[in-house]
């Protein structure tokens, strides 16, 4: 089949990567990976073979000894380079010898004060959507797989982690004193779904599959914040099939990792800002886990079809937390999304073609349309099927797809061809096509309902009417009617009611910087001036996009603080990666900032 995915230069029918076996030295004093990578392809290759990569400077390429010809010939801010390696006879086999940038765009490397120990250096990566052509020259679209093994060399007294099986570790040999670490990844992966972290980690088990690593000052609290991962993937096996990947290890990074949690396969990276001391955030575990089947063993095929990634992660999030937390919580959870959901279509547009669930062809910046939609407007479409052929013969297709698709990756429609011909009955019921490629949401499905929720609404409008809540009437909420309620408030509210509101809430005891993302919002937009030093070190702190992101867009909206953002982002940029940087400066520069 011919499939062209705008965000790489990938040519398919130039054959295919199957293995890379990598060299890597980690340099922390230039900020470089050393890098030697052997790649075997699937089939010999005649000609030219075109590789992604970003900012890679390439010393040497050579095939059986000989050295090989190449060459960048085309560019793009976004794409990168593209390597055009010359004049392949009929080898499947080459190597190449490179350094990646010290700006590589995949990797945030931060000196010992950015940690939490403060004495190490720590290095890690974050590949998707585009990301991973910075670290290595590759196909580097989802629709290639390959397994890779590498050795890893890192400063004595640190520890190198990957998303691959750990087979050695070896102290005090190489140059330097170095420690080598070997890994292997027998299973095929898209190239997005390669990761490296480097730094002071120790590692706690909390069962037989299951661990976390992270700095000593914070293992306890992330060891006990997550013990129960062991139990949560007995559930996410009921419904997803066997787990196929060996282990499942979470890994906690510095807090200005961009995401809540990356699905790396074996080894989920994960924001600290998830460690409440309340067990509050478990669902973010149970999201990223459930990416070991929709996203990690069936990927989507491009960066279009992104909602088979996480709008079927999101529905099997809801299903996972449906059993471990109960039924309430979870229709709680889908009436904030829906809420959430619409915000976001309206901010962009309803019928902008980014409210589709299969995303507009053009589009080679994956990451700059990621979105909340596909995760919410998928898992919603994905509810309506189930509603049309019932829970049972819902769960029976689920095993089938993952079964019948493990370690592929698809497209929207092949997926909906084997929806058609396993449950034909969906296409009677459900508009498909409506759901799929038409902006919006449909007039008629089985929105949530929640009683939790309706609550908080409850409150909210006599809020709305000059009453406002007394402490007891919150006080013993569930997170998300919490969030609820922040997200219903008017755009702007007296200042006074900020304060008010931040007391009997108790935000500050409960440290959440979930909650700090809508309230700082809405104090900026009520021009509650007084929280800006508060906002600036929350900024600076914190990388996890879905709380920065919404503070970015209150402070370039209103006047009083639209002069303040650009200095402040010059302030924190040099603490962030470079994804979140790349995204603050696309919206500061839309704003004409
Ligand atoms: N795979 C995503 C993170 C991602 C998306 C990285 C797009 C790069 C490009 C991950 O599974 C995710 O969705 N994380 C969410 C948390 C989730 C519970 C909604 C996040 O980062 O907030
Ligand atoms: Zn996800």
């Amino acid at each position: 089949m011919e499939l062209k995915d705008p965000a790489s230069y990938t040519d398919l029918a130039q054959g295919k990567i199957k293995h890379i076996n990598f060299r890597i030295v980690v340099d922390f004093s230039t900020r470089m990976l050393e890098i030697e990578a052997n790649y075997q392809m699937q089939e010999p290759v005649h000609g030219s073979l075109y590789l992604d990569s970003f900012k890679i400077d390439l010393k040497q390429a050579r095939m059986n000894g000989l050295e090989l010809e190449w060459e960048f010939d085309a560019r793009d801010d976004i794409l990168g380079e593209r390597l055009h390696l010359k004049g392949l006879d009929g080898d499947s086999t080459f190597t190449l010898m490179f350094h990646a940038s010290p700006e590589a765009r995949a990797l945030q490397w931060l000196n010992a004060a950015q940690t939490a120990g403060g004495k190490s250096p720590f290095l890690y990566s974050q590949c998707q959507a585009i990301h991973a052509r910075s670290i290595f020259p590759c196909q580097d679209t989802p629709s290639v797989r390959f397994t890779y093994s590498a050795e890893v060399e890192v400063p004595q007294g640190l520890i190198a982690v990957m998303a691959a099986e750990q087979v050695e570790v070896r102290d005090g040999t190489g140059h330097g004193y170095a420690t080598l670490f070997r890994f292997k990844m027998p299973q095929p992966i898209p190239s997005y779904l390669f990761a490296l972290a480097v730094g002071n980690l120790v590692f706690r088990e909390f069962g037989p599959r299951t661990g976390i690593y992270a700095e000593p000052e914070i293992i306890e609290a992330a060891a006990w914040e997550f013990a129960e991962n062991e139990i949560k993937m007995n559930e996410a096996e009921k419904l997803l099939g066997p787990y196929l990947w060996g282990r499942y290890d979470l890994l906690v990074l510095p807090p200005s990792f961009p995401y809540g949690g990356m699905e790396n396969p074996r080894l989920t990276f994960l924001t600290p800002t998830s460690i409440l001391g309340t067990r509050g955030q478990t669902s973010l575990i149970t999201h990223e886990l459930a990416h070991a089947w929709t996203g990690n063993l069936v990927t989507n095929a491009t960066w279009q079809d992104f909602w088979l990634n996480e709008g079927w992660t999101t529905y099997a999030e809801s299903r996972i937390t449906e059993v471990l937390e109960g039924k309430d919580v979870e229709d709680l959870r889908a009436a904030f999304s829906e809420k959430q959901l619409i915000a976001v279509m309206e901010r962009i547009g309803m019928d902008s073609p980014h409210t589709c669930l299969k995303l507009p062809g053009d589009e080679k910046d994956a990451d700059s349309f990621t979105t909340i939609i596909p995760y919410y407007k998928g898992c919603f479409f994905l509810k309506e099927c189930e509603y049309a052929v019932g829970r049972k013969r819902f769960d029976a297709f689920i095993q089938k797809y993952m079964a019948s698709f493990q370690f592929q990756s698809l497209t929207t429609e092949a997926f909906l061809d084997f929806l058609k011909a396993e449950l034909p009955e969906v296409f009677e019921k459900v508009n498909v096509h409506k759901w799929v490629y038409e902006p919006g949401l449909p007039e008629e499905w089985h929105r949530p309902k929640s009683h939790l929720y309706d609550e908080v609404q409850e409150v909210l409008h006599d809020y709305e009417q000059g009453m406002r809540p007394a402490q007891q009437q919150v006080q013993d909420w569930h997170r998300f009617q919490n969030f609820s309620f922040l997200q219903g408030w008017p755009e702007k509210i007296p200042t006074e009611d900020c304060q008010y509101f931040e007391d009997i809430l108790e935000l500050e005891k409960r440290n959440d910087a979930g909650y700090y993302s809508f309230f700082y919002a809405t104090c900026i937009a009520s021009g509650y001036e007084a929280v800006l030093p508060r906002v600036e070190q929350f900024m600076g702190e914190i990388g996890r996009m879905l709380y920065i992101l919404p503070i970015v867009r209150a402070m370039i909206e209103a006047d009083w603080s639209r002069g303040y953002i650009r200095p402040l982002f010059e302030q924190v940029r040099g603490r962030h990666h470079q994804i979140t940087v790349y995204a603050i400066e696309g919206l500061l520069k839309r704003a004409g900032l």
